[in-house]
């Protein structure tokens, strides 16, 4: 029998058991100020990789330490709350997984983006739903189960498309920067240099800097990052993966069935045809459709 994550509904959005609902409510109202850095993704989309990276370009290049958390130096909106938000030293680094709305754009504040495929998204975020046992009651949840949700648009913060498409709109926008996990991957020094130069400042003058920009690319690395986990979360259950799990594009490769590729892809390019996010993918949408061609 098909088995489903359990969530619970907040303000009209499926949330993992134990969120704080409290603080979520509050995260509708919050108004970014002037000065202020968001991180916007959809979830298992490399926020975590891209929060740590803002930290660094605000730190010399100095990695978050053993002892500190991700979640309280770059706070999640939704989960911290607007008031824990409210008192963070200038710049505020915050993340958020709301769509874009009309009080959460300010055209004051900065904007990073980070998008990714939603084949590999999709797999992070079933092993994501596995492993936080307490919350999803789903370790023994099968990937087509977490798929049937997933495209339904049912996992916590909704559906992926409507998620992408809502920041997609506000792309083109001067205090917004878009990039993609692809892009991330295939040259993280690049990456850590546009941001720089978006973000100016402090960060910039960091990313400009060769010796700190080594820094920054070195500490934000899969390897270096897949140690001392307690900075990005909680401990999981003996037998489940890591949180920083595998960091590679393309493990959509051992996830998907045929037919289950294929309605994947067909919703993609429904969704994304023409916009530039799905240009960074055009190798990944070859591979998929080959995949789904194949006999
Ligand atoms: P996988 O599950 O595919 O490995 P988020 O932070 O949005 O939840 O995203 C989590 C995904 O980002 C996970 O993907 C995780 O392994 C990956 N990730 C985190 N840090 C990374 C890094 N330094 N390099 C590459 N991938 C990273």
């Amino acid at each position: 029998m098909a088995r489903r994550p359990k969530y619970q509904s907040v303000c009209g959005l499926p949330m993992p058991l134990g969120f704080p609902v409290d603080a979520l409510r509050t995260a509708f109202d919050f108004v970014p100020r002037s000065g202020d850095v968001v991180l916007a993704t959809y979830p298992k989309c490399g926020t975590t990789w891209m929060q740590h990276i803002l930290y660094l370009m605000h730190n010399d290049g100095s990695a978050i330490p053993v002892d500190a958390s991700v979640r309280e130096l770059v706070p999640h909106l939704e989960e911290m709350g607007a008031s824990f938000v409210r008192d963070l030293p200038t710049p505020r680094l915050i993340k958020t997984h709301l769509a874009v709305s009309p009080k959460l754009f300010n055209s004051d504040a900065r904007y990073v983006l980070v998008f990714r495929n939603p084949f590999d998204c999709a797999v992070s975020f079933y092993h994501h739903t596995r492993g936080f046992t307490q919350h999803y009651d789903f370790a023994d949840g099968s990937f087509e189960d977490f798929l049937a949700v997933f495209n339904a648009g049912q996992v916590d913060f909704g559906d992926y498309f409507d998620h992408v498409c809502s920041w997609l709109d506000v792309r083109d926008e001067a205090n917004v920067h878009c990039t993609t996990y692809e892009r991330m991957h295939a040259n993280l020094e690049l990456e850590v240099i546009r941001l720089g130069e978006f973000l100016g400042g402090d960060a910039g003058r960091a990313a400009a800097d060769a010796a700190v920009r080594e820094r920054i690319v070195s500490a934000a690395s899969f390897r270096s990052m897949a140690r001392d986990q307690q900075r990005w979360s909680s401990r999981r259950p003996e037998g489940m993966t890591e949180f920083v799990r595998k960091g590679i594009v393309g493990d959509w490769q051992a996830h998907f069935s045929q037919p289950a590729l294929q309605a994947l892809l067909a919703r993609t390019l429904a969704r994304l045809g023409g916009t530039p996010v799905i240009d960074d993918w055009d190798e990944i949408i070859e591979q998929v459709r080959r995949s789904c061609e194949s006999p």
